[in-house]
């Protein structure tokens, strides 16, 4: 497998990462996930964009960010999975400093890592659903950044695969915030219904394409926090992300959602999303 490890293509086994890497101390730095459709990387500008934000709050300094959709393409051509669409995997420290302490120096070089796999098939849990399990959100409260250090999402998606579920979804007093890496809709009357953007949650760039699906297409949304407390009074739950694309919710820890059947609301924004996909 190659690789792209600070401005050089490699092979997997020939990448070297200092233990000094503030990354690797301090979980110091910050990621971004694209795809591709039909070989073109999905709305590559948004997550340009959110990854230069979760730079910037951060302080770390690294500007070459159009550079990967190059190098992804590179990447994927290099490791022979063109024609097929890929995922890519970008990751950005804030480079090594040596000896160990906590405060960052400002003059640091970041250390970049890109790699690429193919989208692994989906079509089951699109078509049949899948299980959720909820969690409490012990996570910070800076979800709006992108963040390397993800280790509650990490053990709570661990929980739930443990435990025959696809995702664990968070919350926090009583509202659910997200998912480990999945943002999370209700439906209730035909409406939509998720949590409003704030520093609870990340900013999804499916979550984003869902609504304005949903507005061309006169379904109402409202970004409100949907309650533990009152999550059996809704019709239909889904969730949303990069790979996730719009994945029905059928089961809710021992509860089956409705029949145990994807939504009909859910079942039209998956088509509304497949039809944006291939058209663009
Ligand atoms: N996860 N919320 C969290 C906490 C996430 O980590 C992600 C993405 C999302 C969905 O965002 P998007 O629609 O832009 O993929 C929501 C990526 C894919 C990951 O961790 O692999």
């Amino acid at each position: 497998m190659i690789v792209y490890f600070n401005e050089k293509y490699l092979p997997l086994d020939e990448v070297k990462i200092s233990p000094y890497d503030r990354g690797f101390h301090y979980a110091d730095g910050v990621y971004e996930v694209f795809r591709t459709y039909h070989g073109k990387p999905f709305r590559f500008a948004s997550h340009i964009k959110r990854l230069k934000y979760s730079l910037n709050e951060l302080n770390i300094c690294f500007n070459d960010l159009k550079e990967f959709e190059f190098i992804s393409l590179n990447l994927a051509e290099m490791n022979k999975i063109l024609p097929e669409d890929f995922s890519v995997y970008i990751q950005i420290t804030r480079g090594v400093q040596f000896p160990r302490k906590h405060n960052y120096e400002n003059n640091l070089t970041p250390t970049v890592f890109v790699s690429v796999s193919k989208i692994k098939d989906n079509s089951e849990q699109l078509d049949k659903g899948v299980k959720i399990i909820l969690e409490e959100d012990i996570r910070w409260t800076r979800c709006d950044v992108k963040s390397v250090s993800i280790l509650p999402s990490t053990l709570a998606k661990t929980k739930a695969v443990n435990q025959n579920a696809y995702e664990a979804i968070f919350h926090r007093d009583n509202k659910i915030t997200e998912g480990s890496h999945t943002n999370f809709f209700a439906v209730k009357d035909s409406v939509v219904y998720t949590a409003p953007l704030s520093n609870f949650i990340l900013e999804g760039i499916t979550r984003e394409v869902v609504i304005e699906l949903c507005a061309e297409n006169k379904i109402k949304v409202i970004e409100d926090y949907i309650r533990v407390d009152q999550l059996k009074g809704f019709d239909e739950f889904f969730i949303t992300g990069t790979t996730t694309e719009i994945t029905p919710v059928i089961r809710i820890a021992d509860s089956i959602v409705g029949n145990g059947l994807p939504g009909k609301v859910t079942r039209l924004i998956q088509k509304y999303f497949r039809e944006y996909v291939n058209s663009i």
